[in-house]
């Protein structure tokens, strides 16, 4: 009797540390994902502020490793005062919920493509808009001016957001199972993969494709069952997600832009002590510098994987006549969406090409 008493005595022991072990480490952040940090105390408190970021993209691609690298900055330059989660591949949310999430206060990060932000501002299709960028220093310097990102930026806290920093990808590429993509008449009756984005719809429209909208983590099964025939995305995501390996002809067209906001809640920001906000400011200005000078370096380089892996069939380079042809197909949607976008901000895109 008394060496069961002392076994239980034991065990009670170890329950009780265990306990005290578990309030501990999840004193910041609740079960439901809301953020119960202490955001807005004098700082004597030891809670650390939680900051979820959540996105959809594998961590080896430009916006993973900058995830990764602003949550090291972050919580470094906070001296640990926030605690900085990073949720990558749809781990949370996928696309079509983070936005909400982030209304919300579930998550106070998220990275969404531009193209996604357009289900809530339609304007944001303007980075949609087929050859509409030269290159990246020109979407950079499109986002830098007042007329473009500092309109776009600007709406956002009509929905209790708030817009941080672009984050670039890069370019994207057109992907198919059946043949090469060279001609506008190429995409005839195939089914594409756009992200949620009207303007993306009415580009395979317009060279008569089939678009069919899906979440980014369905793409890799859909192609391998050939729900889909083919997809458009940078060359870190088609890497990334393995998708040269069910797709077998590859198109170098850069056709489109993909970047990213970097949106957060707009109270919670706000509520933030100011030293902690602008320690996390500094670390996200860094992260942003940083995606800035290697997004484009790691999308070659992971051109240069694909190739190595040699299974597509054929990567083709379109020519600057070839190019032409699919400028000229793909025009009228230019037309199409003056009123949804705003002729304004296209005639600014337009003037910054001269
Ligand atoms: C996609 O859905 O294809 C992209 O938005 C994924 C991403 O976030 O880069």
């Amino acid at each position: 009797m008394r060496k069961l008493f002392g076994v239980l005595m034991v065990l009670g022991l170890f329950i009780a540390i265990l306990a005290g072990c578990g309030a501990r480490s999840t004193d910041s952040a609740s079960e439901d994902g809301n953020n119960n940090g202490d955001a807005g105390s004098s700082g004597e408190s030891e809670e650390k502020i939680v900051i979820k970021f959540s996105h959809v993209v594998a961590e080896n691609t430009p916006k993973g490793k900058a995830a990764a690298m602003f949550e090291e900055l972050a919580e470094e330059y906070t001296e640990g005062k926030v605690d900085v989660q990073v949720f990558p591949n749809s781990q949370l949310y996928n696309d079509d919920e983070v936005l909400a999430a982030v209304q919300q206060n579930n998550v106070q990060l998220a990275a969404p493509a531009t193209s996604k932000v357009s289900k809530l501002f339609p304007e944001w299709q303007i980075f949609d808009l087929p050859f509409a960028f030269a290159d990246t220093a020109t979407v950079q310097k499109a986002m830098e001016s007042e007329k473009i990102g500092g309109k776009l930026f600007s709406m956002l806290t009509e929905e209790d957001l708030l817009g941080l920093a672009m984050w670039d990808n890069g370019f994207k590429q057109m992907t198919l199972d059946e043949h090469a993509l060279i001609k506008p008449e190429d995409f005839k009756g195939q089914k594409f993969r756009v992200m949620s984005s009207k303007v993306l719809e009415a580009q395979f429209d317009s060279v008569n494709a089939n678009p069919t909208p899906m979440p980014f983590s369905e793409v890799y099964s859909a192609l391998e069952q050939g729900v889909i025939d083919g997809q458009e995305n940078t060359l870190s995501n088609i890497y990334s997600k393995k998708f040269h390996e069910v797709q077998s002809y590859m198109t170098l067209s850069n056709h489109g832009y993909l970047g990213y906001a970097i949106i957060t809640n707009n109270e919670f920001w706000s509520g933030l002590p100011e030293d902690v906000r602008k320690n996390v400011e500094k670390a996200l200005n860094e992260t942003t510098q940083w995606v800035r000078e290697n997004g484009e370096r790691l999308n070659q380089e992971n051109l240069d994987k694909i190739k190595a892996d040699g299974t597509l069939k054929e990567i083709h380079e379109l020519t600057d006549k070839e190019k032409q042809a699919w400028i000229d197909a793909m025009n009228p949607v230019y037309k199409e969406f003056e009123d949804e976008i705003g002729k304004d901000l296209i005639d600014a895109v337009k003037e910054l090409r001269k």
